[in-house]
């Protein structure tokens, strides 16, 4: 089979780490107990994940003119990403992600720097890419805008787009964003799509359904330890666990889970195949630490999803 190619739209940060034994309090000074500079970025982390899942992956993005964005570029380049559409971006400042991890958890503030300067214009000067592509693969720390426009232009070439809607949307989410092949939220992005508290499987199972009744033809929700779901509408959802794995740090699961989910799309399986096969990358993924370095490799993956 040859490997699939993905395009993905989105963001390349710088992310500092930070471990903690206690989360500080507001107000409160604590002493870490490490501290590193670890390539992420929903977007990059995304096309790094699929390219060691053996697709053939492109970036479209923006970083700085600073020694972070080298480290970023050359990153992606280490694993067979291709950089041709990453622009550098006078004056911007690479994008930052100062994580703070704890016991296995993280909180994230992200500082968009040149990924919100991503244009439509840039998007379009990438349609040879788009166009070639099975998938296109965006998430939410670029102008939305801009990721509408690459929406768009995947839609008039017939190349199926995933949309990892992470961060939730902050403002009010326009009637065309819905028009997508297959939304990927976790629980509080699904919450804040759907409008409803989820609590449980079935406020879970619940989400989903509204969600697709707004316009994802296909909805893929990740419930973190509790697996994930497989919404088409008017059947019943599909759910598949997780992997029991020992947490070391939850960053970029997420992005292992989608690119997974990708690349298992791309090749026709099954849901229940795909969602397995995503369990197991964002499950391998938790396992280590930082973004980039915890993606696991299709083998490790294979491995996984073939245990009983
Ligand atoms: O999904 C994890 C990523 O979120 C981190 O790498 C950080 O950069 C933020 O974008």
């Amino acid at each position: 089979m040859p490997a699939p190619k993905i395009v993905v739209v989105g963001s390349l940060n710088l992310d500092l780490v930070t471990g903690v034994d206690v989360w500080p309090a507001p107000g409160e000074t604590r002493l870490g107990t490490s501290f590193a500079m670890i390539p992420g970025g929903k977007g990059a982390n995304q096309a790094v994940a699929a390219a060691r899942l053996g697709a053939e992956v492109s970036m479209v993005g923006r970083v700085g003119e600073d020694a972070f964005a080298d480290t970023l570029l050359l990153n992606l380049a280490n694993a067979g990403v291709s950089t041709d559409h990453v622009l550098k971006t006078p004056g911007a400042s690479t994008g930052l992600a100062a994580i703070t991890v704890c016991q296995g958890e993280n909180s994230i503030v992200v500082v968009p720097g040149a990924n919100h300067l991503l244009t439509v214009e840039d998007v379009e000067a990438a349609e040879s890419v788009i166009s070639r592509a099975d998938i296109l693969l965006l998430q939410n720390e670029i102008p939305l805008e801009t990721a509408l426009a690459a929406r768009d232009l995947a839609v008039a070439h017939a190349v199926r787009v995933i949309f990892d809607p992470a961060p939730a949307p902050a403002s009010k989410i326009p009637d065309r964003f819905w028009n997508v092949d297959l939304l990927t939220p976790n629980c509080s992005e699904a919450s804040v799509l759907a409008e409803i508290d989820i609590q449980n499987r079935d406020d879970a199972d619940r989400a989903a359904e509204v969600i697709h009744a707004k316009g994802a033809s296909l909805v893929v929700m990740k419930l973190g330890d509790q697996g994930a779901l497989w919404c088409e509408g008017g059947r019943p959802p599909i759910h598949v666990p997780a992997f029991p794995v020992k947490v070391v740090d939850s960053t970029a699961a997420g992005d292992a889970f989608t690119a997974a989910l990708a690349v298992a799309w791309s090749e026709g399986r099954s849901p229940q195949e795909i969602l397995r096969f995503a369990c197991a990358a964002g499950g391998l993924a938790v396992t280590r630490a930082g973004a980039q370095p915890s993606l696991p490799t299709r083998a490790e993956v294979e491995q996984l999803s073939a245990a009983q």
